[in-house]
């Protein structure tokens, strides 16, 4: 197959991740045979500081004329200190998601289970989970008419109706491929744009006999992930409550450099690690690369490459198991592995597969 792939490394720690994203993707394409070009362009603050503008034409060109996306994270301290700055680097990856109608976002979280003892939460409770959280990405208080003086500032958490629908699709739709179960969460019980996400989903339930559809407020299902998270298989959410409790979602994981997610829509997806740009570790070759990694296996996964993202599946956890990790998730008295370490490791894993 054919794949030419925008690269949009960004800020921060980005950079360093994004070169063993790209070395991983080549070592699997000449492995399995694939034709693969990148671009490279610019996003964030480094665009700003270039062209005035986190998500240049340019860049949104090189991403339309790409078969997919691979991107890395955006954001510096520089633009988070000063409330006055007109333009910030998240501004970026929000354009970025709008003009490529990604409004379906996937973030898997999963347990490793040579990891578990990472997470704060108890073993038994977090073993074994297992869920997807559909956040919707392209509507809410992220996109929502926006006012801000001196004395008074809002954000318009607004929905309408086709865009409820189109995700609630895409959730059924991944339910129906796993344990047919999804979770629709929201706060109906306050919220005016919640309701419509209730209204609209009891009259698709009747569509999706097979899957048990429950709903579940956001406030419970923040606490349920935590006590329960092998209640969920697919939750589906609007996108601030999706933000807040995929961060939660780490948690069970262990490590937020281990989560990877795919935005889906109308455009070129783009493959993402969940995490930010952590600036206070940039250049210091300690990022974990795993999210990068892994989202490029949601890429070959998404293009139905199914065998390409098992070999990186199989070559992230044979690397686990090896304690070739990052720091945050060395085992105790490890050896000292860096992002560039950890990504020739694997690296090297799939050429020898
Ligand atoms: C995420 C991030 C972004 C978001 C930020 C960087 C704008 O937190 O992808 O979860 O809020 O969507
Ligand atoms: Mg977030």
């Amino acid at each position: 197959m054919d794949l030419k792939i925008a690269v949009l490394p960004g800020d921060g720690i980005g950079p360093e991740i994004s070169e063993q994203g790209v070395a991983v993707m080549s070592a699997v394409c000449e492995k399995f045979g694939h034709n693969v070009s990148y671009e490279y362009a610019l996003c964030g603050a480094s665009a700003i500081d270039a062209v005035g503008d986190p998500f240049p034409e340019k860049t949104f060109e090189i991403c339309m004329n790409a078969d997919a996306v691979l991107f890395s994270a955006v954001g510096d301290p520089k633009f988070d200190n000063d409330p006055t700055a007109k333009v910030r680097p998240e501004q970026g990856l929000l354009a970025m998601r709008k003009k490529l109608g990604l409004f379906a976002n996937i973030r898997p979280i999963e347990t490793f289970d040579c990891l578990i003892h990472k997470s704060p939460l108890k073993d038994e409770f977090v073993r074994g989970a297992d869920f997807i959280c559909i956040r919707e990405l392209t509507g809410g208080m992220y996109f929502g008419e926006k006012y801000q003086d001196n004395d008074k500032a809002y954000d318009t958490n607004a929905y309408t109706r086709p865009e409820i629908e189109r995700i609630l699709e895409e959730a059924y739709k991944y339910a129906g491929r796993r344990r047919k179960h999804l979770t629709v969460v929201d706060k109906a019980n306050v919220l005016a744009s919640s309701r419509l996400w209730r209204q609209v989903a009891k009259e698709m339930e009747s569509k999706y006999l097979e899957i048990e559809t429950d709903y579940m407020f956001v406030d419970n299902a923040a606490m349920r992930m935590i006590q329960d998270p092998k209640f969920f298989d697919v939750m589906v959410t609007e996108n601030t409550f999706g933000d807040i409790l995929t961060d939660e979602g780490s948690c069970i994981t262990g490590s937020m450099g281990l989560l990877p997610s795919a935005s889906t829509g109308e455009h070129t997806p783009v493959f993402e690690p969940i995490h930010g740009s952590w600036p206070q570790a940039k250049g210091l070759n300690i990022a974990n690369p795993l999210a990068q990694i892994l989202s490029v296996a949601m890429l070959f996964e998404y293009f139905d490459l199914t065998a390409e993202g098992k070999l990186i599946r199989e070559a992230v956890n044979a690397s686990l198991d090896a304690n070739v990790r990052t720091p945050e998730i060395q085992v105790e008295g490890g050896a000292k592995y860096g992002t560039k370490e950890v990504g020739a490791w694997i690296v090297d894993y799939i050429r020898k597969a």
